[in-house]
């Protein structure tokens, strides 16, 4: 790795997982564009995130980041932000009020577009097509046309997260996140089934603290962080160029910020020590994740650490486990042992997704509820073993009542898959399923007595 670092140093590396553009002008073309457009966020916002992070790191908050596999061109409207905004914020509340701290909340969400594929062709029939990497590069559609990628859609991701973040922030801090409403986020479906009733039991005690603080004396009408949350956003960086070109230099304290996004994460497939992507994040000031999976090794971790965050600043580095619900125990012990004895500070949280994925009998990809559940378990007991703070969880989820996880309080069975699988790239959690998975997390950590 060099020693000087700038916007474009990761041009000398190699970059794993890039489109094959197949025209440089047009490319080079739609990134000048996007570098004359305005930052998406502030980088005093990721500073606060980073903060926020600390706090996770020394084991005094939660970290909740949630939101689609891939976001989709065409699942873009105000109502799809909203309902994932909302199965978010019921999460939130529950473990924030089972937990007693404050959880951080992070958004897959407002550039989460670009995906990694294990295989740059895939064969349709008697047709070997590029494989589609989310809509930011081409579309998913089986014709040459549809695959080829196009810089356009470079652009158009800009302007689909902007309007995103805008209706995001207007959400957040205008009224529909006010503790006051918790019991309005209740969808119809939610309050028939049996966690919507322990939800609805959980924001009437709510709604009783908040009648004792006014009791008290205390104004909650005043109190501004009654009504407002900060609801950061993240995606995997992995397609440098754009990300190169929403780079920018703050202009209060000099440093570079990657503000398409708050936070910004490695893949498992672009953790590569020398590769393109560690060295384009180990210079940009945002909180970085970095996903780890069962393959990495302890010395993996100490060296990832010393490349990502040289000086030890809490809650810059989070590391991602996604181990599978049968060997996150073993395979995370030794990598929680390794941080914690070499003093890293580091914000521990379980994708409970993606080692747990497979193919129905149906075909389709899927994951069980309960693989789930377990992982995060195996992850919570890992933590308790090694006295460390199981800090987060990373899902991916969306507000829509879809059927494309298996289990959970409605019992999704195989058959019932192809009702209503509309992922443009992995099975999500439904907001039931996600309300379920909260109060279950909130029940391990207590089980565990770290809570
Ligand atoms: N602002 C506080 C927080 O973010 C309390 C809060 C207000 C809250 N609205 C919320 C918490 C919605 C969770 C969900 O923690
Ligand atoms: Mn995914």
């Amino acid at each position: 790795m060099g020693k000087t670092w700038s916007p474009t140093s990761w041009q000398g590396f190699p970059a794993a997982q890039q489109p094959d553009w197949p025209d440089q002008a047009d490319l080079d073309r739609a990134l000048k564009q996007i570098t004359s457009y305005p930052p998406l966020v502030f980088a005093g916002e990721a500073r606060r995130l980073t903060t926020s992070l600390g706090h996770v790191a020394a084991g005094n908050a939660f970290l909740l980041q949630a939101g689609d596999c891939a976001e989709s061109f065409e699942e873009f409207s105000a109502v799809d932000i909203r309902e994932k905004l909302r199965v978010i914020l019921q999460m939130a509340v529950v473990l924030t009020y089972s937990l007693g701290v404050p959880v951080v909340k992070v958004g897959r969400i407002a550039g989460q577009f670009a995906k990694p594929r294990s295989s740059p062709f895939e064969q349709v029939g008697d047709l070997m097509l590029p494989s589609f990497r989310g809509h930011i590069v081409n579309d998913a559609t089986a014709t040459q046309a549809a695959r080829t990628p196009n810089p356009d859609r470079l652009v158009q991701a800009y302007h689909q997260s902007a309007s995103t973040l805008n209706l995001l922030r207007a959400f957040t801090k205008g009224g529909f996140a006010d503790l006051h409403r918790v019991h309005q986020w209740t969808q119809e479906f939610v309050t028939s089934s049996p966690e919507g009733e322990r939800y609805e039991q959980l924001a009437e005690e709510i709604d009783r603290a908040l009648r004792f603080m006014r009791a008290c004396g205390v104004n909650t009408e005043s109190t501004s962080t009654l009504h407002e949350v900060d609801v950061y956003t993240s995606h995997e960086a992995l397609l440098l160029g754009y990300e190169q070109a929403l780079t920018r230099q703050d202009s209060l304290t000099g440093s570079w910020y990657d503000c398409s996004a708050h936070m910004l994460w490695i893949g498992e497939r672009t953790r590569q020590l020398d590769g393109a992507h560690v060295e384009f994040l180990r210079g940009v000031g945002n909180p970085i994740g970095c996903k780890v999976g069962p393959e990495a090794s302890p010395e993996f971790v100490l060296e990832i650490c010393e490349a990502l965050n040289p000086n030890r600043i809490p809650g810059r580095l989070t590391l991602i486990s996604r181990m599978g619900a049968n060997k996150v125990e073993d395979s995370l012990r030794p990598l929680l042992r390794a941080a914690r004895d070499a003093g890293h500070p580091i914000v521990w949280a379980c994708d409970p997704m993606h080692g747990n994925t497979f193919t129905s009998q149906g075909g389709r990809k899927t994951r069980h509820f309960d693989d789930v559940c377990a992982e995060i378990a195996g992850f919570i007991r890992a933590h308790h073993a090694e006295q460390t703070w199981p800090g987060g969880i990373h899902v991916e989820l969306t507000g829509n009542n879809v059927t494309e996880c298996l289990g959970g309080a409605d019992e999704i069975l195989d058959e019932h898959l192809g009702d209503r699988y509309e992922t443009v790239c992995d099975p999500r959690l439904n907001g039931r399923q996600s309300l379920d998975l909260a109060f279950r997390v909130a029940e391990l950590m207590r089980a565990a007595g770290v809570a």
